[in-house]
């Protein structure tokens, strides 16, 4: 079933943003993904059919875009995505070592969800907080800093709980009007 359909309306305000060109549908492109990520939690294989038609290019695009940024999935994600920068500041704060544990604790491989569908992880590149490593980020919510094993017990525990907010509140993260992350 077509997600856009019945949003011609939300579809027309997007393109409205951008110059009526082959290159300005192809700019819409972010903010679509955006709309599906936001909405179903990934983006699937037909859901990148249905932008590529909207915006005149191909799906292979629309994925090609998405690899750069570890905000869109390509796959289904747990309530709670845990996303642990694996880049070297935070390597070598200890980052290897917190990702070895959520796998183990959670019992979930990236690209997975735990059976009870509230946890999914995965390696991101730096965050951009390098002098805070190692930085854990949950959803598109925020980061977590200096995450110890400790603290990481700590957040793990108010997850499982459902706990609004979280205790050490994370640094929330900055997203532009195209849905990218600034650092
Ligand atoms: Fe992890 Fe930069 S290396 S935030």
């Amino acid at each position: 079933m077509s997600y856009f359909a019945d949003k011609q309306t939300l579809v027309a305000d997007i393109f409205s943003r951008y110059p009526d060109s082959p290159q300005g549908r192809r700019s819409a492109l972010m903010p679509l993904l955006r709309e599906v990520q936001d909405a179903e939690g990934f983006v699937s294989g037909s859901r990148m059919d249905e932008i590529a038609a909207l915006c005149g290019t191909t799906a292979t695009e629309v994925r090609s875009v998405m690899s750069f940024y570890s905000t869109y999935h390509t796959l289904p994600t747990g309530k709670y995505h845990l996303q642990v920068c694996s880049t070297v500041m935070c390597s070598l704060a200890g980052s290897d070592e917190l990702w070895d544990h959520l796998v183990s604790e959670l019992d979930v491989q990236p690209g997975e969800v735990s059976p009870d569908g509230r946890f999914s992880v995965q390696k991101v590149e730096c965050l951009g907080s390098c002098g805070t490593a190692p930085l854990i980020q949950i959803n598109d919510d925020g980061y977590y800093e200096k995450v110890t094993p400790g603290k990481c017990a700590s957040i793990l525990k108010a997850l499982r709980a459902d706990l609004q907010p979280l205790p050490d509140n994370p640094v929330p993260v900055t997203v532009n009007a195209e849905g990218r992350q600034v650092l």
